[in-house]
């Protein structure tokens, strides 16, 4: 199993006990909306992808067809004030595509962390150079939230994307106190 998906399982599993009524996917796909449905199966779900991003917005449209519980929702997260408050909140392989779509890095991640939740979680891959990892934590200092749980994973089978290849997953567990 790829390392982001055991790092976002993992993450699941210690907040199972707590009161999750709500969820953004924070930049769905096929792989975080079907693990976060099967852990939280009656829980509602927004699944906010980049607005005309059809690689990610047709197979999460097949996935919400078969469940009533997600809504699919387009919108730019640097761009719209998301208002809503969640339970939880994941950027599961979010950070890494900001400047595809015209974002740095630091606006999208400052933006995902100052959205309303109880729980964060942020994965990404530790070799893109896209992301910088560094910049988490001092965002998580910035806003006094607590990291509850890191995590780092070793894929047996590296993943090679466009300019990287992905030999390590990291995330964080992040709660408002
Ligand atoms: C690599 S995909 C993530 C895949 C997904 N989490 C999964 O596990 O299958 C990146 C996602 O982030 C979305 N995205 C990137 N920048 C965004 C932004 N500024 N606002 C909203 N969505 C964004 C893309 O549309 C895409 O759905």
């Amino acid at each position: 199993m790829e390392g982001h998906r055991i790092i976002l399982n993992d993450f699941l599993v210690h907040i199972k006990g707590e009161n999750i009524t709500s969820i953004l996917d924070a930049g769905s796909g096929r792989t975080s909306l079907s693990v976060i449905a099967n852990s939280f199966s009656g829980t509602p779900i927004d699944a906010v992808v980049y607005p005309g991003d059809i690689r990610k917005i047709n197979s999460v449209k097949e996935i919400a067809e078969h469940n009533e519980n997600i809504s699919v929702i387009e919108k730019d997260i640097c761009g719209d004030t998301v208002i809503k408050a969640y339970d939880l909140i994941v950027a599961h392989l979010l950070l890494g595509e900001a400047a595809k779509f015209g974002n740095s890095f630091e606006d999208l991640l400052e933006k995902v962390i100052t959205m309303k939740y109880k729980y964060l979680i942020i994965i990404d891959y530790l070799e893109d150079p896209a992301v910088n990892e560094n910049d988490i934590m001092k965002m998580c200092e910035k806003y006094d939230l607590t990291v509850v749980r890191k995590s780092l994973v070793t894929n047996q089978e590296p993943q090679v994307w466009e300019n990287f290849t992905g030999v390590h997953n990291f995330g964080y567990l992040i709660k408002r106190l």
